[in-house]
């Protein structure tokens, strides 16, 4: 078999364990592997390069894509559909591993219902994509947040100060949630649940009022209190996607911390963590779930599978519906952040 892959959307750590993964296991089973460059981009315009053992050999330890990657939307893109399917002809591709978010699989979903044969492997350190447990990069991402808490906390501590992080997150909350339960933040704040600035002071009040004179406040970047809604105005930046780029403009930190010392007195400052959450190289777990999913998704290809992907579930690696995939986001569940409130002030 003439297999491809190509990664789209944000990176995430983890990306190059499936590349390798696929290699080896397509290698062993005696099929070639062409990468396209730059997510979809590389489809339509044909730039794909060969892929063997001597490529990828250790890129698991790397973070990035060894094959880049973008947010092209090819149904954005005069005769994308065609350029597609002439790429494919033209390299005689039997299957195309598309290994992206919910964007990139929803690509891959449509072009398998129009009878071209598609893979899937889940990838977003957003952890938002249903039918999957876990998506490989959140582990390490939530991992950096949790550090970048941790430190921010010593310095919170000496100048007696409230600290607002902005945590990735535009749809949903899970980094916030994770990193935020793990760094020990005093409130945690996510796209799920509209919050009011004015309960964040009172719970930073009483804590000062307890003789606790420093607080970490994990702010999704999607987050939002009705009533401060600038942020939002000045994010008005769409990728190809239709998503609003948020930390393009103000952040909601920014305008939360100002508001914070308004309203309190107390000094506070903010921190957007940015692209510092998906950079660097992979976590354990990261690297492992994405060498299974590499793994899986070519036996997939070798069963004749379209239209499916790879996905963790129990633990277990399996094949699921990319319809399953696509269409509605894995949010947080409002019990999974009462637990977490439990730990507020
Ligand atoms: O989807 C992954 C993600 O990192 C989001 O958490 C974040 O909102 C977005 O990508 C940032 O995108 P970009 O790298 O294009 O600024």
């Amino acid at each position: 078999m003439h297999l491809a892959i190509l990664t789209g959307g944000g990176d995430a750590p983890g990306l190059n364990a499936v590349i390798r993964a696929v290699v080896y296991r397509a290698v062993s089973g005696g099929h070639r592997v062409t990468g396209f460059l730059r997510g979809w981009k590389g489809v339509l315009e044909d730039q794909g390069r060969d892929l063997g053992i001597e490529d990828v050999r250790d890129i698991h330890k790397q973070g990035g894509t060894i094959l880049l990657s973008s947010r092209t939307n090819p149904f954005k893109v005069e005769n994308g559909m065609q350029r597609i399917a002439d790429t494919l002809s033209r390299n005689s591709i039997d299957c195309l591993i598309a290994v992206g978010g919910e964007d990139t699989l929803g690509v891959a979903r449509k072009l398998s219902e129009s009878g071209f044969k598609v893979l899937g492997v889940p990838k977003t350190i957003d952890n938002d994509l249903a039918a999957t447990d876990y998506t490989f990069g959140f582990d390490t991402a939530i991992n950096i947040v949790m550090e970048s808490l941790d430190r921010l906390e010593t310095t919170a501590r000496s100048h007696e100060r409230v600290v607002v992080v902005e945590i990735m997150g535009r749809h949903a909350g899970w980094m916030a949630l994770h990193g935020g339960m793990a760094g020990g933040a005093s409130v945690i704040l996510l796209p799920e649940e509209p919050f009011d600035t004015d309960e964040v002071c009172r719970i930073l009040r009483s804590r000062w009022d307890e003789g606790r004179h420093w607080a970490l406040v994990a702010v999704a970047e999607g987050a939002m209190d009705p009533q401060l809604t600038r942020h939002v105005m000045h994010a008005q930046e769409k990728d190809a996607f239709g998503h609003v780029q948020l930390g393009t403009g103000i952040g909601v930190a920014e305008v939360l911390a100002q508001e914070i010392e308004d309203r309190t007195g107390l000094e506070t400052r903010s921190v957007v963590l940015g692209h510092l959450q998906r950079g660097g190289p992979p976590s354990a777990f990261d690297r492992v779930l994405g060498t299974r999913l590499g793994v899986k998704v070519v036996e997939m290809a070798e069963s004749g599978m379209t239209g499916r992907m790879a996905a963790l579930r129990g633990g277990e690696v399996v094949d699921a519906d990319l319809a399953d995939a696509v269409g509605t986001l894995k949010k947080v569940p409002l019990e999974r952040y009462s637990v977490a409130k439990l730990f507020f002030g």
